[in-house]
């Protein structure tokens, strides 16, 4: 499986599994058990998606030891606001059954998130947190964290797909050496993307899914692609896309598709 640096010296799976809305529970734990069959070593939750336990689960029943796993959760808004990240973060790590996260992040930019920071710098400093880094950030979130924070962020966690491809926002995360993981990189769930009749054409060319075909784009503009998935058949493969090369004009052909139509909240506007 591939990996990128990360700034903060440690290296991150370039696939990862995505458990947004899957059920805590069996639902989880079976989708975890079976990316880590299908040799996944990374598995992205958070903790308003209310299935760490379910992810904790799957992690034991695959047998993988829980070194060789890239494990990210999210730091929820409302504890935030309260300002209870060392409370939320314990109860993460509780829930998951484990002593340590690899990736910890803020889930969005709601208020205090500043302080919120500075809290996540004490626990990477005490050896809980490998990297600590962000979500769904635009460039002016990034200014005001930098004004306060002692580590830069190594990751931006935000929207992007062919419809949506945010592509300035990873342009700029680059530059600034923040790696971008992106979600719902398949246009998200009841989505019309896959169905895209340049995805179906590329599919054919290649002999591959559109899902494929996308998130092998993804592994070409070198961002972290994290595609949720209950099904075993499909996350097994949606695994398939190391071994073939799109062609730098189909890259560009994929570029077009962009409609700027996001499938989640815009993170300037949003009510939770
Ligand atoms: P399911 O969980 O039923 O497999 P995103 O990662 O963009 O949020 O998209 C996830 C959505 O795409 C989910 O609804 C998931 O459904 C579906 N999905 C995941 N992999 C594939 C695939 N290979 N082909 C078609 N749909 C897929």
């Amino acid at each position: 499986m591939k990996t990128i640096q990360l700034n903060q010296g440690i290296g991150i799976p370039q696939l990862g599994l995505g458990v947004f809305q899957t059920r805590d529970g069996e639902e989880t734990a079976n989708a975890v058990r079976w990316a880590l069959e299908a040799e996944y070593r990374h598995i992205d939750t958070a903790r308003i998606y209310g299935n760490e336990a379910g992810v904790g689960q799957g992690i034991r029943a695959s047998g993988v030891p829980r070194e060789e796993i890239f494990l990210t959760t999210k730091l929820w808004n409302e504890d935030i606001r309260r300002g209870r990240a060392r409370e939320a973060f314990a109860e993460s790590l509780a829930a998951l059954g484990t002593d340590y996260v690899d990736l910890y992040l803020i889930h969005w930019p709601v208020q205090g998130f500043e302080q919120a920071w500075n809290h996540m710098e004490e626990l990477h400093k005490a050896g809980k947190i490998r990297a600590i880094g962000v979500s769904n950030f635009h460039s002016h979130h990034l200014d005001s964290l930098e004004k306060t924070a002692r580590i830069q962020p190594a990751v931006n966690q935000i929207e992007s797909h062919p419809y949506f491809n945010n592509q300035e926002l990873i342009d700029e995360c680059h530059r600034r050496g923040i790696a971008v993981q992106v979600w719902s990189p398949l246009g998200g769930t009841g989505g019309t993307l896959l169905k895209d009749p340049l995805l179906q054409e590329l599919a054919q060319k290649y002999g591959r899914t559109p899902a494929q075909i996308v998130l092998r784009w993804d592994i070409q503009r070198n961002v972290i692609v994290l595609p949720k998935s209950t099904h075993r058949d499909r996350i097994f493969s949606n695994r398939d896309m190391f071994d073939f090369e799109l062609s730098g004009e189909d890259m560009e052909r994929i570029r077009g598709l962009q409609r700027n139509r996001r499938v989640g909240p815009d993170p300037d506007h949003f009510n939770f």
